[in-house]
Parts: C-alpha cells; structure tokens; sequence
C-alpha cells in the first residue's frame, strides 16, 4: 500500500525591516519559527517585510542596513533557505498588485479601526491635534498589505504575537470576501499564538522594542553586550539582602535562555541575596553561550552582502514561481482578461467551444512529456519529464479537474512560463474544467 504523508502545513511569517534585531526578537520569534521550521509536515515562508518599513523608515541607508542584518540574523540562527521559502517581500512584484486587489474588497471602516493605526490618532487626539496629524496612508493600509503577505501563498498559519492577531483576522475577512465575490481562492489563514514565547523585559523594565529605545542587539559584541546587561534596571537592595525574583527584568531575561534547572539555581541566588552586579554577570555569561557561535556567523554573513543577495534572489525565484500563475489565476477571476479569450459563459452562448488539447508523447531521453496546447494548436504548457506515461496522465487529470488554480500546485513540475502564458494557460484550463464541470 502506499503510504501518503499528509498535506504540509503552510507556515508564514514576516520581520519588518527597520532596525536591528534585539534579544526580544529572538527569544519572541526567531528562535521559536527555526526551530519550528524544521519539523516535517510544514512548508514554511519567511520573508523580510521591507515595504512595511517604508511605513515608518524614510531613512535608505537604514532600510538597507536592516535588511541585511535581519537576513544575516535568520541564516546565523539556522534557518536553512533549501529547506523553507525566504525572500523579500520587495522581490514578489505579485505582492503589491495583491495589495491593491484586497484594498478593494476592505471595507475603509475595518481599517479605521486597525490598532496602530487608531493609536496614533488617538495620540494626536488627546494632543489636541489634527487626528490624522502626521499619519501617512501607508499606516492606514498597513493590514491590506500584510494581508497580501499571507494570502498570497496561502498561509494556514501564522505565528504572530498577541499585538498582531487583529491583522491575521483582518487578512481573513479579506479572504472571505474574495472568496465570496470571486470564488474559492484563498485559504483562511489563522493567528498561531506561543504562549511559552515570552515578550523580554529591555533594559528599562518595559517591554523590549526599539520604539523604547531600551533594546539589547543580539549580536552585539561580547564587550558591548556585558555592558548593556550592566545597564539593566533593577532595585537598591545591597548584597546579602535577599532579591525579588517577581518584577525583575534581569531575572525574566534570564529565564528566557535557561533551562528549569539553571532558572531554579538563580531563584535560590536572589533568595540568599547575590549582588546585582554578580547575577548581571551570570546572566551575561548564560546569553554568551548560546549567542556567540550564531554571532560569529553573523558577522561571517555581514562581511559578505553578496551571498545573502544571492540567497534572497534564490528564494525571490521560488517564491515567485507560486506568485506568479496564482496572480495570474487572480486576475482571471476578477475579470482582468484577456480581451480576445471569450469569457466562458460568451462562448457557450455563442455555440462554440474553445477547446484547448493536452499531448502526450515520449522523448529522446526516454520520459515521458506532455503539452497543454489552445484551440489553435498553440502551445501554452510543458511539462518536465516523468518517468512513466500514467504520472504524466495523473498530472493532466488534475489540471484537467482543477483548472486554473492547479497551475501554481503543480507549478515545480510545469516549465517556467511568463505572466501572459501563465494567463492564457489558465484561461485554457478553466476552460476545460467548466466542460467537463458543465458536461455540454
Ligand atoms: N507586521 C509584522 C511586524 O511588524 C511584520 C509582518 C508583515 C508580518 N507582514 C507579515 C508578520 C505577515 C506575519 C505575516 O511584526
């Protein structure tokens, strides 16, 4: 009996790229999403979500800069580019033209009440200023664009923190309605929440975020990371006098990289009154560990731009291969056609049939090939070799079935074609699925 492993998990989950990653990056996400990222039964998409950090970074050199080290900093933690999709949202020109395609199916009043978008107006409210003082529209269609984001590979997943959520259901009520209008395209992707990852206390005690400027970069060199850990707040207590483990910065950092064991031996440490400056130490030490092999690859990477930008593009291809015929797919469904295919329902009115034609046939190298050719015997697909004629029949069955949308399933066993020929292929399978649908 052959056995069938079960449908992969599509996992996805983007960093905006707008300053340089912090031990709350880390402890919150990226170590959680590698680690996760190696499990089997999941097909995981990480990007760098650089449009987003156009929304609050005019600076180039610093979009620039954050890119790179954000990319440097997934690779330095483990994060294999053979084995998951990694790119820059910049790189999938399918993303932004998604954008505009789910702005139209977004209610503004939906928008009107996004989080970061009403937290900024009502500061400005309670400034008492214009609401909209200072606010650009690019806030304002922050969740349209990360909605692009997941929809556009069909995300089931998404791990996000708790601030996020708002914008996973909002990318579900896009897919929703799209869906409605248009047919069934897209998955409903759902928030996944860690409640083991811990938000890090920074420096100051509040959370750890650069728009508290109390962040501690994980691969900061050892010197400079022994004296931000120096700078943590905490209270007056002298040595000898027994230490609050509840409401301790320094402690919950501590936490976040130590196992039970080590956790319980500072516990009994605060309880017999260690000296600050010897628990700030220990808790250097303990990060050092596990951060200083990933920092000298960090650093390795950072030497060597070239390479990441080659990955990125590598994974730009990748991405764009699913992008693109399910783009393609996308305009087709909402009427962005090709004005001398007939629209399917035209045709059959007008009695004819567009009958477009698969052709099996066998190569010099002894696989097994077919075409998708269009009414006038042009070609429009091709696949790569199989190593016997019923796989290549099992393919077209299924393009036959599911028309369009198999196009960017099957995309790895179809040869690369561009946005017009992805069109008219679509065009042409839809075709044949709704003759075979309609059975007249
Ligand atoms: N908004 C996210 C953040 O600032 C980044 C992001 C953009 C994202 N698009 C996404 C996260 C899609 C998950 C899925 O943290």
């Amino acid at each position: 009996m052959a056995s069938s492993s079960p449908a992969p998990v599509r996992f996805l989950t983007g960093i905006t790229t707008s300053g340089t990653p912090h031990l709350g990056n880390y402890v919150g996400s990226v170590r959680h999403s590698v680690r996760f990222s190696r499990e089997k039964h999941v097909q995981s998409f990480y990007f760098l979500a650089d449009y987003h950090a156009l929304i609050k970074v005019d600076e180039p050199a610093r979009i620039q800069r954050s890119t790179l080290e954000i990319a440097a900093t997934w690779l330095a933690c483990g994060l294999d580019p053979e084995r998951v999709t990694f790119y820059r949202q910049s790189d999938i020109a399918e993303i932004p033209e998604l954008t505009w395609f789910l702005t139209c199916v977004t209610a503004k009043g939906v928008l009107n009440r996004a989080h970061a978008y009403k937290a900024s107006m009502d500061k400005n409210i309670a400034r008492g200023d214009d609401p909209d003082a200072d606010v650009n529209a690019g806030l304002f269609m922050y969740p349209v664009l990360m909605g692009a984001d997941i929809l556009m590979f069909n995300a089931h997943k998404v791990p996000v923190g708790r601030d996020q959520v708002q914008h996973i259901e909002m990318a579900r009520d896009m897919a929703q309605r799209f869906n409605h209008l248009y047919g069934e395209h897209f998955t409903l992707p759902e928030a996944e929440i860690d409640d083991a990852v811990a938000t890090l206390p920074g420096l100051d005690g509040r959370k750890m975020s650069k728009s508290y400027d109390n962040t501690i970069p994980l691969f900061a060199p050892r010197a400079q990371l022994q004296k931000l850990i120096a700078g943590i707040v905490t209270d007056s207590r002298a040595p000898g006098e027994p230490k609050d483990t509840e409401g301790s910065a320094l402690f919950q950092i501590y936490q976040a990289f130590a196992d039970a064991e080590e956790t319980q031996m500072l516990r009994r440490a605060f309880a017999e009154g260690i000296s600050w400056g010897d628990a700030k130490q220990i808790l250097f030490e303990r990060i050092d560990r596990e951060v200083a092999p990933m920092r000298e690859h960090y650093d390795a990477l950072l030497n060597d731009p070239a390479q990441i930008e080659q990955i990125l593009r590598a994974g730009a291809d990748k991405a764009r291969a699913l992008s693109r015929p399910f783009m393609a797919e996308l305009r087709q469904a909402v009427g962005l056609r090709n004005l001398a295919a007939r629209d399917k329902a035209a045709a059959r009115k007008a009695g004819k049939t567009v009958r477009p034609s698969f052709k099996q046939y066998r190569d010099k190298d002894g696989l097994f090939y077919f075409k998708l050719l269009d009414a006038n015997g042009v070609q429009l697909l091709q696949s790569v070799g199989f190593a016997s004629p019923q796989e290549a029949g099992r393919m077209i069955g299924t393009l036959r079935q599911q028309g369009g949308p198999a196009l960017s399933l099957l995309a790895a066993q179809l040869e690369p074609i561009d946005n017009e020929g992805v069109r008219a292929a679509s065009a042409a399978l839809e075709a044949l699925a709704a003759e075979a649908a309609g059975g007249s």
